[in-house]
């Protein structure tokens, strides 16, 4: 069984040549990572934390009330986004700093400023001295990405709307829209000193153009889409690409040859990407609740990330019906286990004949404490007949329905099996 205890495969010791290995500890897959230069790493999950590694050992920073997708260093302070549409500063104790009307999904940092990219369509400009906030407003859809110049005076932002912009720190106006590509601009990484900025899109492209033309100068679209992740190492010489279908790229970006192809999970996209401060390994993340650092040097010889003992990354297609039910739809946020294992909902071990709402080692909403429910076959048919948000309003529990009565009665199924103690 998989607990919250496991931390770690191989940890290369300080000072000998780089090694792979993992950071595992989190209860749902790693969205996005980030490094310190001392080499201490951040991941956001899904299951709504923020995890701190050093050495190896995670230091969980809880707060966000729905899945962390975006988190940044600024120099050793960490910064982090969320569903739950906020912006979290992560000093002690740790504090909203910005609050947006949806998803939070990329941020940057200047001195005393943190930017925050939302689907709200709006940049959010949030002082730490506590001075009055801002918001950029022009996207027409919701942003992804933002980016400090060097000098911090412009802002570059990515958008599904299909547009790379660049505003006015001070002013907070529109300068330029530098460039429209048509298809949603998932990520942006810049290279201010070297005046280029690389983008990547939902219909596959990954494009370098300069930042005060807007010139195409290259690029590197292979039949992959799309781009989900994009990382640029310290000195900016490497360019890291990660896309939908599971492969990292790496360009090197003083030759502009692409250095590394390789396929990095079996199945399902790579959406988070990172160096360490010396440029020497790549971490990643996915579906997977683990991160993956492989030494660019030797990628070709570790080729995959896949843990293919997860249920949602074995095939489906070899699973009965209520299994492939859980797989698909609830092993995400349940654990089936004695503990909660930090994902986003209550274990379900020992489901039936349980009261709602009493699993001890997590944190419900008030309304599924109170609810005087009773698990069984048929309180569990009926939450999913009518759906979470009917059956019992107010919970967190997100909608879901499962619209036919076979598939609901194989899930009962299956559950009541695989809750019971072994
Ligand atoms: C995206 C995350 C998510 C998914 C997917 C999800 N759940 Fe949940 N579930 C939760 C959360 C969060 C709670 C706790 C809700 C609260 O406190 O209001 C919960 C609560 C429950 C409970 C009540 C447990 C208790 O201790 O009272 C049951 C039963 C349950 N879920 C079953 C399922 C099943 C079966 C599926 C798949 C069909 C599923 N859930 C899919 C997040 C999820």
């Amino acid at each position: 069984m998989r607990l919250a205890a496991l931390i770690l495969a191989l940890w290369p010791s300080l000072g000998t040549a780089q090694e792979f290995f993992t950071l595992k500890g989190h209860g749902g897959p790693v969205m996005d990572i980030a490094t310190a230069a001392d080499g201490t790493i951040a991941t956001a999950s899904f299951d709504n934390s923020v995890g701190l590694w050093r050495d190896g050992a995670p230091q969980w920073l809880d707060g966000h009330e729905a899945a962390v997708n975006t988190v940044l260093f600024d120099g050793d302070t960490v910064l982090s986004g969320s569903d739950d549409f906020t912006v979290r500063l992560w000093s002690s104790p740790g504090r909203i700093i910005g609050r947006h009307q949806g998803k939070v999904m990329g941020l940057a940092a200047a001195p005393g400023l943190i930017a925050s990219a939302s689907w709200d369509g709006s940049i959010g400009l949030w002082p730490l001295d506590g001075a009055a906030s801002r918001q950029l407003t022009g996207h027409q859809a919701g942003v992804n990405a933002v980016a400090f110049s060097a000098d911090h005076r412009t802002l570059y932002s990515a958008s599904t709307d299909g547009t790379l912009r660049s505003w006015d720190v001070a002013t907070g106006l529109e300068t330029a829209q530098i460039l429209r590509h048509g298809f949603g601009i998932n990520e942006l990484v810049l290279n201010h000193d070297a005046g280029w900025l690389a983008y990547g899109a939902v219909d596959g492209v990954t494009r370098v153009i300069d930042i005060t033309t807007g010139a195409e100068l290259r690029d590197f679209t292979l039949d992959r889409r799309p781009i989900l992740a994009l990382a640029l190492s310290p000195d900016g010489g490497l360019l890291a690409v990660g896309d939908g279908e599971g492969y990292i790229m790496v360009i090197d970006t003083t030759t502009w040859r692409i250095a590394r192809d390789f396929r990095a999970t079996l199945r399902g996209p790579v959406w988070a990407l990172a160096f360490s401060p010396d440029g020497q390994n790549i971490h990643a993340g996915g579906l997977d609740d683990a991160m993956y650092s492989w030494p660019v040097a030797s990628l070709a010889e570790h080729g995959q990330m896949a843990d293919t003992e997860r249920s949602f990354l074995r095939d489906p297609g070899e699973m009965e019906n209520g299994e492939r039910q859980f797989a698909r739809k609830c092993s995400i946020c349940h654990a089936l286990g004695q503990t909660s294992a930090r994902k986003a909902g209550p274990t379900l071990y020992r489901l039936f004949g349980r009261r709602a709402g009493t699993v001890t080692d997590y944190s419900y909403s008030d309304t599924l404490t109170d609810a005087q429910i009773i698990w069984d076959a048929d309180s569990i048919n009926a939450l999913f007949d009518l759906g979470p948000d009917h059956y019992i309003p107010g919970t967190k529990m997100p909608m879901q329905r499962i619209a036919d009565p076979a598939d609901r009665a194989d899930l009962v199924d299956y559950l009541r099996r695989a809750t019971q103690p072994e």
